[in-house]
């Protein structure tokens, strides 16, 4: 990436404007984090709910622990290991970190991503960039500079097109700021990988109740294309209408059938970029076979679960 274009990022969010930048999952939609007003843009431009943190990106530890109250050593080990990379820490946080990133929360969700113009714009600006996904709220995350184009077009100053994400779908979010570390979101790192490098992981369900382990913002109406998602076998389709099925095992006859990837990362560098592509095709379902079970599949299930959520006309 051309640095003068780095340099203009930081212009813009030095000014407290809004930059979209690609990062390994997702691209995000930036500010700078230590600027109220600029975070409040970010709510504006995404219609998103006050009660939704945004996850804060760093360019690395050092900048992680000026922002965390407390810096546990599953933090400190976590870090090592996986970053950069799709894991988002939530950690206490310091008053620096507004209440309005974190929804109010005593807790701040803090990631390294990997992904090269991620970090040169971290690195240049020497500020931490809150972002979320760059997409309406309850919409699809996007995993291209054209999807952000489409999606949130005029509401941005500038968008740093890194090409495809790597990853393809958001970062696993878990919680350290507890006494036992809390699975709140799963993503391609999984529950396994993490409990290798620190012990046994609870997953958000199992946690006992405490700020500590609320995970806001984990809306069942999320991820979701406009068109109808349905969870279904190639025996049990929509009657109605003409649609699209996505399969691992067995294509279906009356319709449309396209083979997903049976490599898990693969299925999720191609699901969202698929999705947004079906999207504007003007099919009038999309479903999806169940997909294959298995720890490094729970991401993917989890994101079909909450596309599924919203894939209904009437809720739009
Ligand atoms: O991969 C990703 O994480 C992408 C890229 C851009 O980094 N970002 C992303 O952000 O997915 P967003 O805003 O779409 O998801 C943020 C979610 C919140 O909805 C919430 O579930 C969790 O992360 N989160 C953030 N801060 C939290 C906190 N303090 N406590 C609990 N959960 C938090
Ligand atoms: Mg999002």
């Amino acid at each position: 990436m051309d640095p003068q274009l780095i340099a203009q990022a930081v212009a813009l969010l030095r000014a407290g404007q809004l930059v979209v930048f690609p990062t390994e999952t997702v691209y995000g939609l930036g500010a700078n984090a230590l600027d109220p007003a600029a975070v409040e843009r970010i709510f504006t431009a995404k219609g998103r709910p006050p009660t939704s943190p945004l996850i804060v990106h760093v360019a690395g530890v050092a900048m992680a622990r000026s922002l965390a109250l407390v810096w546990p050593e599953t933090a400190e080990k976590l870090a090592e290991h996986f970053w950069p990379g799709p894991l988002t820490l939530v950690v206490p946080k310091r008053p620096v970190i507004c209440d309005r990133i974190t929804a109010g929360l005593p807790t701040v969700g803090l990631r390294m991503p990997r992904h090269p113009v991620a970090l040169a714009l971290l690195r240049e600006a020497g500020f931490p960039i809150a972002a979320p996904s760059a997409n309406p709220f309850t919409r699809l995350s996007p995993t291209t500079a054209a999807h952000v184009r489409e999606s949130l077009g005029s509401s941005v100053a500038l968008v740093l097109d890194g090409g495809p994400c790597e990853v393809g779908i958001e970062s696993t979010v878990l919680s350290v700021a507890g006494p036992e570390p809390v699975l709140l979101r799963p993503g391609m790192i999984t529950r396994e990988q993490i409990e290798a490098v620190i012990g046994p992981v609870l997953l958000a369900a199992e946690a006992p109740p405490g700020a500590a382990h609320l995970a806001p913002g984990q809306h069942p109406r999320h991820y979701s294309p406009r068109t109808p998602l349905t969870i279904a076998g190639q025996d049990a389709l929509p009657a109605q209408g003409r649609g699209v099925f996505l399969f691992w095992s067995k294509p279906a006859s009356a319709s449309k059938s396209i083979l997903l990837p049976k490599d898990p990362s693969e299925c999720a560098a191609r699901l969202y970029g698929l999705l947004h592509e079906l999207d504007g095709q003007g099919w009038d379902w999309i479903a999806v076979e169940p997909p294959p079970l298995g720890p490094e599949w729970q991401a993917i299930q989890d994101r079909l679960r909450r596309a599924a959520a919203l894939g209904s006309a009437s809720l739009n």
